[in-house]
């Protein structure tokens, strides 16, 4: 193919300069070509908030948001969603294919020895007030795995990282479940490995006095589904900070930590809470339009609509309606859902919305599935971190394994003051901090 190049014309200087373009991308670490003079540091381009900037080559997950497209590895979400089991798509994003029926039973076996946490860190937990949030639990015992297993620090090592993957993706439904019976006073469950992996996160969850837990099959598979939808999503906040903490070589769990942490706030994986607590405050089908109207008006953002990629149906969303009818054959129907349903009509006929390309996102009936099997809000996010931790080690092994990444440091434009006098305590006065 004809080297494809940009031809740009400094008019500072009217000096000229070619940079090549490889996959749509020029490298920005060309600009500093652009001088003027010997002193000047050279051209950056300045990107808040990453709005066109790639971070990594990445051969795991691809979107094209604009046609509502979500491929893991090449496989379109439609198809890993209807065949697989959860565990079978973790590897495909893991290992980059598809696993053959022994690798899978090695890898379902690898993940299912590490499913017991350490005593220490289940007592550990203990520590919390009854009333806190189960995310915040999540994330710091995620982060006191770290101080369990010294050896997660051999981050180049690439027998250590398999390990710690199989560590973190067989103990994160444990970390969950525990938070959630802490939360409610019950006693912790231990794992059962005699389980898939789901029906496991289930019986550690809601098991109590029967001496083996028996898992509703459509909602063990409907979890499963909700596990794949989940389970990686790119270059996304959490997935940039996983990267982000991962190029200094931090250990994975306190990566993951951090990765969750990004996950749990609002406009992230926080977004399931607030859909629930949204439709809370509109009440009742009645109230939907007047509550599209405030939003419009610029009262506040409607929650689990919008995607800074898709700007289509999220196609996650798609699948979660559908998984949504069939837990509710065996959980009986959420009321909310009627008001959620009437809230997408009312939205995607409304101009506002179709002008800014605004559409239901995962978040937006995930949350509706959760609360029908018994969750309350605050634990939403905990189960979006459960599959998504896959995604994080994925995007964390392909970081370490890229010999152009190194650790992740932006510039920045410096907008403060020159250099100026230090002044006694004494002889200050109040002043207006410098603005931007
Ligand atoms: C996901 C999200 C953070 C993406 O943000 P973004 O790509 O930075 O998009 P912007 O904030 O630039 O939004 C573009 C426009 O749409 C509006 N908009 C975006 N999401 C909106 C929402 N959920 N409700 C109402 N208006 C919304 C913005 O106000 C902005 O309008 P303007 O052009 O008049 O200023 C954003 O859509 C959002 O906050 N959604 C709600 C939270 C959510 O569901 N998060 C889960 C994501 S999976």
């Amino acid at each position: 193919m004809e080297k494809q190049v940009l031809n740009v014309v400094d008019s500072r200087s009217n000096n000229r300069y070619e940079f090549a373009i490889e996959k749509g991308a020029i490298r920005a670490s060309d600009l500093r070509q652009i001088r003027c003079g010997a002193e000047d540091f050279g051209l950056m381009s300045y990107d808040p908030a990453f709005l066109n900037t790639a971070s990594c080559r990445s051969a795991i997950t691809f979107i094209d948001g604009d046609k509502g497209i979500l491929r893991y590895r090449g496989y379109p979400i439609e198809q890993l969603a209807e065949k697989c089991t959860f565990l079978e798509v973790a590897y495909l994003i893991l290992h980059g294919e598809l696993p053959t029926e022994l690798q899978l039973k090695n890898f379902v076996a690898g993940v299912t020895e590490h499913t017991m946490l350490h005593e220490k860190t289940k007592n550990f937990l203990e520590g919390f007030n009854h009333d806190a949030h189960p995310m915040g639990m999540f994330i710091s015992t995620v982060a006191a795995l770290s101080t369990v297993y010294a050896d997660a620090r051999k981050v180049l090592d690439p027998e250590s990282r398999e390990l710690q993957i199989r560590r973190l993706i067989g103990k994160v439904p444990t970390i969950a479940a525990y938070a959630y019976r802490h939360s409610l006073g019950y006693p912790y469950i231990y794992p059962d490995n005699d389980l898939s992996y789901t029906e496991n996160f289930m019986n550690m969850l809601w098991r109590m006095v029967e001496p083996k837990y028996r898992a509703n099959p459509v909602v063990a598979r409907a979890l499963d589904i909700l596990f794949i939808l989940h389970a990686d999503h790119e270059q996304n906040c959490s997935a940039n900070v996983m990267r982000a903490v991962g190029s200094s070589q931090a250990d994975p769990f306190v990566c993951t930590a951090a990765a969750a942490a990004a996950l749990s706030g609002p406009l992230h994986g926080g977004a399931n809470e607030e859909v629930l607590k949204m439709l809370d405050e509109i009440g009742s089908k009645d109230n939907v339009r007047g509550y599209v109207e405030k939003i419009k008006a610029g009262h506040g953002k409607l929650m689990g609509f919008g995607h800074r990629i898709y700007k289509n149906y999220d196609p996650r969303a798609r699948i979660i309606k559908w998984a949504a009818d069939q837990v509710f054959v065996a959980t009986g129907r959420n009321p909310k859902l009627d008001i959620a349903l009437e809230l997408e009509k009312i939205a995607l006929e409304d101009e506002y919305f179709i002008k800014r390309k605004l559409y239901p996102n995962v978040d937006f009936y995930s949350g509706i599935i959760y609360q029908a099997l018994g969750f309350k809000p605050e634990m939403f996010t905990v189960l979006f971190a459960i599959p998504r931790t896959v995604g994080w080690l994925a995007q964390w092994q392909e970081m370490l394994e890229d010999p152009e990444q190194k650790i992740a440091r932006p510039r920045q434009i410096y907008t403060g003051y020159d250099a100026r006098e230090f002044v006694p305590i004494e002889k200050r006065a109040v002043r207006a901090v410098a603005s931007r």
